[in-house]
């Protein structure tokens, strides 16, 4: 096991109505301006918006509207909000949504205390922010996991780069299942798989033996995968609602990741791939995870033969990598039982040679928990995935 400090900070409110417990607890350290940020429009739709404002506004709060933040946030998004931020001396910022949404306000917390763009301190002098507007998260979505975290991935259209960003880590984050009653099936499906990736790109990480992590992280796929098959018959079942949502914060909140070294490839992959098709990031997950893992595993065969084994309860071959390989299979299968795409095309986003050649170029190769990849064999990935 790699050494480690754990420091976990993020306050988290769970269970339904966990949304009205937290703003009790918390209206009174939000200062006086509040920054309500959100999405396309579900909000308004499910009458969420009005109950917040309605909320703030009775504890004396001036409320400021950030909205239209899009699935994949742009880094042109990050500056409107920022900008918004200051013009109004925003002191606390509320993200009510998703990934796009969180991921969005935690870039817009740090950019709007910096002189300088973000992403030249970030990705040209390699620095890091160290101010921002405190913010909080309410799941109206679950699945990235990202209120657990600091982490952010920002689209820039014009150079086609999706990268990752060092944001504003949440003070609290509201988990309350009933919100996430009017998200359609297949985004449910697309979250609850971005979690079972999560938790495979950190148990494929190093060292690659048995530990505590990966036992815990086991379980968690195991429960993720029974539940996307009770989610299957029963939509509306709030107990499985429920466990998803935790599923996906222990996936993102670091225990998993105690004594691992991680490189999350597919999500490299699969945020390149958005860049370049805007398409949706746990269904190109569902795409790219069974081909990427056909060419690793001949890397490492006892990690993936083991994880066939404990998640998927495949028989055994007579060769690890026989094994892995039906582990694989059974992944593959249990995709298309979901309802997820399994080729770019299913999925509806390009996949010609240029676009593809595009993304295998420009894609962070990592390091590699099983072995680093070749642009070349990237881009065979990239084609097997049609
Ligand atoms: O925009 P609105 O109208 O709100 O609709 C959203 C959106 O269309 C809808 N939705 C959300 N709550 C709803 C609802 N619809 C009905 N009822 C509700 N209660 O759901 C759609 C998807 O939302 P989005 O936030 O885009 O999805 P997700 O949570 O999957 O986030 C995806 C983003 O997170 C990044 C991804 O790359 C992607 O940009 N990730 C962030 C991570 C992190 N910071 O830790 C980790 C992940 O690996 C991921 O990379
Ligand atoms: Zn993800």
């Amino acid at each position: 096991m790699e050494s480690f400090v754990y420091d976990y900070p993020v306050k988290n409110y769970f269970g339904n109505g966990a949304t009205w417990r937290a703003l009790d607890a918390e209206l009174p350290n939000m200062g006086e301006r509040v920054m309500l940020a959100y999405g396309g429009g579900s909000i308004k739709r499910s009458g969420l918006y009005d109950k917040l404002v309605s909320k703030l506004k009775a504890a004396g709060k001036t409320v400021v509207g950030f909205g239209g933040i899009m699935s994949n946030p742009t880094y042109e998004k990050v500056q409107e909000g920022a900008r918004l931020a200051r013009e109004e001396g925003i002191d606390f910022i509320i993200a009510a949504g998703g990934g796009s949404v969180f991921d969005c306000c935690k870039v817009v917390s740090a950019q709007a205390n910096l002189d300088v763009d973000i992403d030249s301190l970030e990705h040209g002098q390699g620095g890091a922010p160290t101010e921002f507007i405190p913010m909080a998260c309410i799941v109206t979505v679950f699945g990235t996991g990202a209120e657990q975290n600091d982490g952010a991935v920002i689209t820039n259209e014009e150079t086609h780069v999706k990268a990752p960003f060092l944001g504003a880590l949440p003070k609290w984050a509201a988990l309350d299942p009933e919100l996430t009653l009017t998200v359609p099936e297949e985004q449910l499906m697309s979250g609850a798989f971005d979690t079972l990736s999560h938790c495979m790109e950190t148990y494929f990480g190093t060292p690659r033996v048995n530990d505590v992590s990966d036992d815990l992280n086991v379980a968690v796929q195991r429960n993720v995968i029974g539940n996307m098959r009770c989610l299957l018959d029963d939509p509306a079942d709030m107990d499985v609602r429920s466990e998803f949502e935790y599923d996906s914060a222990m996936a993102e909140n670091g225990v998993l990741k105690i004594g691992k070294v991680t490189d999350f490839q597919c999500h490299m992959i699969q945020h390149q791939y958005g860049a370049y098709t805007h398409t949706n990031h746990g269904m190109g997950l569902a795409v790219i995870h069974p081909h990427l893992y056909r060419h690793l595993a001949p890397a490492a065969p006892e990690q993936f033969a083991r994880w066939a084994r404990d998640v998927w309860d495949v028989e055994a071959g007579e060769t690890d990598l026989e094994t892995a390989n039906r582990g694989i299979d059974a992944l593959a299968a249990f995709i298309k039982e979901m309802g997820l795409p399994t080729t770019f095309a299913e999925l509806g986003g390009d996949a010609s040679d240029q676009t593809l050649s595009s993304v295998a170029d420009s894609t962070v190769l990592t390091k590699g928990c099983a072995k680093k990849l070749t642009s070349d064999e990237l881009f065979e990935i990239l084609t097997e995935c049609r």
